[in-house]
Parts: C-alpha cells; sequence; structure tokens
C-alpha cells in the first residue's frame, strides 16, 4: 500500500504573550511561596519588616498580573485541548486550571486584607500606598492570617498536581501538552 498516513496532529501552542504571563507567574508564585515559608521564622527584626515588604510587593504584583492575563486570555482564547486527551482529562484540565487562577487571586487579596486588618497599609514598591480593604480589627487580622496559610497549603497542593499532570502528559503519554506552553515552540 503507497497511501502515506497524515502526519500526527500537532496541537496549537499558547500566544507569547499568555506564555509570558505564565512563566512570570510561576516564578514569582514558586518564589512567593518559599519566600512566606522562610519569612515567618525570621526573629523580629528590621530585616524581617523588610521581607513582609517585599512579600507584600511581590504578591501584589501577582495580582496584577492575574488581573491583566485574564483580561489577555478572554481577548485572546487559549488553543484547543490536543485530540487525543482522554474524557477524564479534558473534564479535569479546565477545573485545574480554574483552581489556579482562583488561588492566583485569593492569595494576594488574603494577605492585602490581612495586612489591612493589622492597620498595615500596603505601599506597593514602597511608592504607591493601595486603599485598605477592611478597617483595623484584630479577630479579621487572626481570620485572615489563618486563611492565607491554609490558601497557601491548597496552592502547593495544586501546583504539585499541576506540574505532576503535566509531567504525566509529557513524559507518559507524549502527548505534547508541555510543549503548547514553552516559550519559543510554534
Ligand atoms: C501569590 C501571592 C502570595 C503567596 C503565594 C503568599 C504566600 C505566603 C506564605 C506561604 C506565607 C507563610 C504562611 C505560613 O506558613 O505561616 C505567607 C505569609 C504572609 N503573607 Fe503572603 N502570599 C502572597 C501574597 C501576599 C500579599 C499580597 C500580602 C500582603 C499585601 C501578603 C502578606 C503576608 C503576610 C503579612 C504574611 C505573614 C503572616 C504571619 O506573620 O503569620 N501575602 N504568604
Ligand atoms: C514547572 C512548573 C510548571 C509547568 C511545567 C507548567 C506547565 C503548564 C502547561 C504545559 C500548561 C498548559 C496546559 C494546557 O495545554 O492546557 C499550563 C497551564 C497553566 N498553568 Fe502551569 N506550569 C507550571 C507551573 C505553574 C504555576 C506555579 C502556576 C500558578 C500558580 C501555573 C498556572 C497555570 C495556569 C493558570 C494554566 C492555565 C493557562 C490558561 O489556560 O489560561 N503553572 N502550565
Amino acid at each position: 500500500m503507497t497511501g502515506s498516513h497524515p502526519p500526527p496532529a500537532v496541537s496549537p501552542t499558547y500566544d507569547p504573550t499568555a506564555k509570558a504571563f505564565h512563566w512570570l507567574t510561576a516564578l514569582l508564585v514558586i518564589g512567593m511561596l518559599c519566600l512566606g515559608l522562610w519569612m515567618v521564622g525570621l526573629p523580629i527584626s528590621l530585616q524581617k519588616a523588610k521581607v513582609y515588604s517585599w512579600h507584600k510587593w511581590a504578591g501584589i504584583t501577582v495580582l496584577a498580573l492575574s488581573v491583566l492575563r485574564l483580561v489577555w486570555r478572554h481577548v485572546h482564547r487559549p488553543p484547543a485541548l490536543p485530540q487525543t486527551l482522554a474524557p477524564l482529562d479534558r473534564l479535569l484540565a479546565p477545573w485545574g486550571h480554574a483552581a489556579l487562577y482562583a488561588l492566583l487571586f485569593a492569595m494576594p487579596l488574603t494577605g492585602w486584607m490581612m495586612s489591612s486588618a493589622a492597620g498595615i497599609p500596603v505601599v506597593w514598591f514602597g511608592l504607591w500606598q493601595l486603599p485598605d480593604l477592611v478597617g483595623k480589627d484584630e479577630a479579621w487580622f487572626k481570620t485572615l492570617q489563618t486563611t492565607h496559610y491554609f490558601l497557601s497549603r491548597a496552592l502547593i497542593a495544586v501546583i504539585v498536581l499541576h506540574v505532576a499532570a503535566v509531567i504525566r502528559h509529557d513524559v507518559l503519554r507524549r502527548d505534547g501538552v508541555l510543549r503548547r506552553m514553552l516559550p519559543f515552540a510554534k
């Protein structure tokens, strides 16, 4: 038989701006998790106050990037999922991504609210004072501190699942899911 098979369908990739948002946010968030886990154990000092400020500035940057990213995503829809994806994966992928997006908003917002409840205004990069989201209130501060703590653990869990899913697809199934988000893949 001489007829050739059609080439395997190559799944389209995310656009360069969506990729830039993804990798910049991924770096910032992983850095933020490490910074957050480390800084809470520091003894009270000027250094601790400084590191807390960096954490707040980077966290508000994640929030700003996530707002821009969702606007971008609304206008530039993500590529269709690969044809080869199993029905269950097709169902799970959007929920996994939605959970990541929800946490990309919930983490900075609870952090910002926690700061406001502690009576410490957030001054982004030491330049722009952001409005307080709630009034100074000790009970609210404690609740928001606990919420920020548990959300950070949920975020770690969802990121682990996200990366595990990508590895499972790319290494075990070889369906090119990682390629869709790689910086220079077309
Ligand atoms: C992507 C965004 C963020 C991530 C991933 C993140 C992550 C974390 C983590 C892992 C901790 C340590 C929790 C613990 O183990 O006790 C923490 C603590 C903290 N975060 Fe964030 N955070 C984010 C955004 C923010 C923002 C925007 C603010 C404030 C404007 C903020 C304020 C704080 C404060 C004040 C603490 C210390 C709480 C304490 O002393 O117990 N965070 N954050
Ligand atoms: C080494 C770590 C990471 C790898 C290898 C990775 C890889 C990927 C890949 C391949 C996709 C595309 C999935 C598809 O084709 O549908 C994706 C999407 C996504 N990733 Fe990651 N990722 C990583 C870390 C992160 C982190 C830390 C976050 C955020 C906390 C994140 C948030 C997202 C979101 C929200 C999407 C959905 C994009 C959209 O459809 O708008 N990723 N990631």
